[in-house]
């Protein structure tokens, strides 16, 4: 095998990523905390064991702040986090200045420790307020989003220069509107691309808003991106089905950017021009490879049906396959379509006891690396996440930890893991490198850096 050490850009941001209902505890004012409240009283397990977000990471409390210098312990430079609306506008149009103040403190804090913040505006949460009103069905929304967005952004603008609008609006309008798995737990597709198109609709007013009120932001937002092959390479019915979902899920948010057309594979097409170029950087949350296919007991659903490849290196029971090459396709796909600035917003991998994870980070990080190489402007990475925490439908099963450190429920103990470890090296070098594999992820020698050593050729 070859020494070899891949370095990435000096201005490369290093940067780790939480949202704000999964760490910062008692958000009581949004959906996902009557969803879970109301779970605890019925069989039907919203949340692992009825479990509830409770008191989370502590972060509104204070630990957030002792977070951020575990941010600066990692040597990263950069953080993505999410602000809560039903913490800000208690009442349609009614601030709690407060709340707006504590962001101020945190985001403070960040840049006193050198780390340049990212800030995601919408992430999965309503307001109660919000979701009575019909949430993401009723047009409205996109007032009310406006209006929440030049508040927000107005008063934190001097402490924030970049915005991620919305976090994954495919995996939010799936999750809550299609597979009934989150609030408000509908399952049709037409909500679907109706909710869809209201996040579309919301993105490109917030942009405009922001460009409003902080000419010099740089406004994106968050794409999930699930590399989507057929099962039956030979199915014309597979094909079908991993070609309409590609459509659907990963590109009708990306070209209707493009083409200022919202062109759902079912339904009308309907024009947004004020959404075309409403990006100034776009971002990628990737994790997983499904293999798609027709499902004949699902035809009230299209058929669409998917999931992790067979006897392939996966992660726990409900969670895709690992697929770095993956990250790479998706990278090329981004570039092609926009040639503008990349943001890994997220990748990451549940990993219990942090057996896979550095493997997980080498492994990924050099496809991004190789992407860095084509001169595809990927300007950072943010690692989710920088700590166990509230996992959604998964609460807090210990398989579906994703931190850098554990976190210790009961106590609020953190415990930097090795991928943690490995992550500050990486991020302190700007690099990876074969000596790193060797110490961190021995088994990647030979996949990463082949080649012949000196050891080797005594034997020609
Ligand atoms: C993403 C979400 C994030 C977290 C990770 C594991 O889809 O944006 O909040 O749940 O998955």
């Amino acid at each position: 095998m070859a020494e070899a050490t891949h370095n990435f850009p000096t201005d490369f941001l290093w940067g780790t990523a939480t949202a704000a209902h999964q760490v910062e505890g008692n958000n009581t004012n949004n959906d996902w905390w009557l969803w879970e409240s109301e779970g605890q009283e019925s069989s039907a397990q919203r949340v692992f064991r009825n479990q509830i977000s409770g008191p989370a990471c502590e972060w509104w409390s204070g630990r957030g702040e002792e977070d951020i210098q575990r941010m600066r312990d990692l040597h990263t430079n950069a953080h993505r986090m999410s602000i809560e609306w039903s913490r800000i506008e208690l009442e349609p149009g009614k601030w709690d200045h407060g709340a707006l103040d504590r962001y101020r403190e945190i985001l403070k804090a960040m840049r006193a420790a050198g780390i340049e913040p990212m800030v995601t505006l919408h992430h999965f949460t309503n307001p109660i307020w919000l979701a009575e009103k019909g949430g993401w069905l009723n047009p409205e929304v996109v007032d009310h989003f406006r209006r929440f967005v030049e508040k927000a952004v107005g008063d934190l603008s001097d402490l924030c220069d970049v915005w991620c609008t919305i976090n994954e609006p495919n995996v939010y309008a799936s999750q809550s509107y299609f597979l009934g798995k989150w609030p408000p737990a509908h399952s049709s597709i037409f909500e679907y691309f109706q909710v869809s198109y209201h996040l579309m609709l919301a993105h490109a007013a917030a942009y405009e808003v922001i460009h409003d009120v902080q000419p010099q932001a740089k406004v994106g937002f968050a794409n999930n991106m699930v590399a989507f092959y057929p099962r039956g390479a030979r199915s014309p019915f597979d094909r079908a089905i991993a070609n309409l979902v590609d459509r659907a899920f990963n590109r009708l948010t990306l070209d209707t950017i493009t083409t200022g057309v919202f062109n759902p594979p079912v339904g009308s097409k309907i024009n947004i021009p004020q959404a075309r170029n409403t990006l100034d950087w776009i971002g990628l949350n990737y994790y997983t490879r499904n293999d798609a296919f027709f499902n004949l007991r699902l035809l009230h659903k299209l058929g669409i049906d998917y999931g992790p490849r067979e006897n392939y290196p996966r992660g726990p029971e409900g969670w895709g396959e690992i697929y770095p090459d993956g990250l790479f396709h998706m990278i090329k796909r981004l570039y092609r379509q926009f040639k503008l600035p990349i943001y890994i917003t997220e990748n990451g991998v549940p990993d219990e006891h942090d057996t896979t994870r550095p493997a997980f980070l080498l492994r990924h990080l050099r496809r991004v690396w190789s992407a860095v190489s084509f001169n595809w402007p990927v300007k950072g990475y943010y690692f989710w996440s920088l700590l166990d925490n509230f996992e959604w439908a998964e609460g807090y099963d210990p398989r579906f930890r994703f931190g850098l450190y554990t976190v210790d429920f009961a106590t609020q103990e953190r415990t930097l893991t090795r991928s943690g470890e490995l992550y500050q090296e990486i991020a302190s070098t700007g690099s990876i490198s074969s000596d790193m594999a060797r110490r961190y992820a021995p088994e990647l020698l030979n996949e990463m850096f082949p080649g012949k050593g000196p050891d080797d050729l005594y034997g020609i």
